[in-house]
């Protein structure tokens, strides 16, 4: 007799539960991007692609690119080549129209409404795809996607506290929440953990991963032992192009990489942690 079939029972259960085609063509596919300044190409012809479930960091030295091309990719800087998001071409469009195509992205400083409670950021936020009057309608307990996004960031406990008073690191994720309200299926972080305190940077790490089993994310970060700790594939950016790409342990041995770093000592916020180090 034949041995009984294993069963992935999560597999299964992902499977069963996808919404339709929701997730069906998530991936992020940059070609040829190439930014200019005045006459300075800040990004120069980056080819990335970036597909659900492979949590990507995108590192490299100050000025290397790397916030440029997020902008260029969430329409807030003038790019030319080609950045899709499944079958749609995102490059040419408005910030709103990509937002609204389901890019998120967040910003080094977090951007949250102070003086409104953490539910009424995220209840916002989640408007932005809901009618006026079902916002203003006095409801009993918060719609489920707020529900759901409260639980992902850690934040049920202080649902009532205005965000203005909250932790640096939970205004973090009070931002990422509302990109996940927004139903954002690409998140594009730039440097989520900066300032944040360890115990903040472990929170934020656990979180980032369960984010990335459902959605396509990328986090800009200069933190190597984190990137280290969390990244499952990594791609280094230097001078506006693409140095090399791939598993943590291939890429922080990399040659080329190393070198940037060392060429980058005086880098203030991060340290280089490569597992190769060269001989001086
Ligand atoms: N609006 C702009 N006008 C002119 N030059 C710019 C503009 N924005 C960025 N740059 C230049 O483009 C290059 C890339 O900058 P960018 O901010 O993308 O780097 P980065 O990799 O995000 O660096 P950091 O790690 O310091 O955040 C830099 O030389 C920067 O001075
Ligand atoms: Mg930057």
């Amino acid at each position: 007799m034949s041995e009984p079939v294993q069963v992935d029972v999560d597999a299964l259960q992902d499977v069963l539960t996808a919404p339709d085609a929701a997730f069906q063509h998530d991936y992020l596919e940059i070609r040829g991007l190439k930014v200019v300044f005045d006459g300075f190409t800040a990004v120069d012809g980056v080819d990335l692609t970036v597909t659900r479930g492979d949590l990507r960091f995108l590192i490299g030295p100050n000025g290397a690119g790397k916030t440029t091309m997020v902008d260029a990719v969430t329409g807030l800087a003038k790019g030319s080549g080609s950045v899709r998001f499944g079958s749609t071409e995102l490059l040419g469009k408005n910030p709103t129209r990509i937002a609204r195509a389901g890019i998120g992205r967040t910003f080094q400083t977090a951007s949250v409404f102070g003086e409104l409670t953490v539910l009424q950021n995220l209840d916002i936020a989640a408007g932005s795809s809901r009618g006026m009057r079902t916002l203003l309608r006095r409801r009993k307990s918060p719609p489920s996607e707020v529900e759901a996004a409260l639980e992902t960031i850690g934040l049920t406990r202080v649902a009532q506290v205005p965000a203005g008073a909250l932790a640096h690191g939970q205004k973090q994720w009070l931002e990422i929440g509302m990109l996940l309200v927004q139903n954002a299926h690409v998140l594009l972080l730039d440097e989520p953990v900066a300032g944040m305190s360890q115990a903040e940077r472990e929170e934020t790490g656990l979180l980032l991963r369960r984010i990335g089993q459902q959605r396509t994310v990328v986090v800009v970060e200069h933190d190597m032992e984190f990137m280290r700790t969390y990244a499952d594939s990594v791609t280094v950016m230097h001078q506006g192009r693409v140095l090399a790409e791939g598993p943590v342990d291939q890429v922080t041995a990399d040659a080329r990489v190393i070198e940037v770093y060392l060429g980058n000592r005086s880098h203030g916020r991060g340290s280089v942690q490569t597992s190769a180090r060269r001989d001086s």
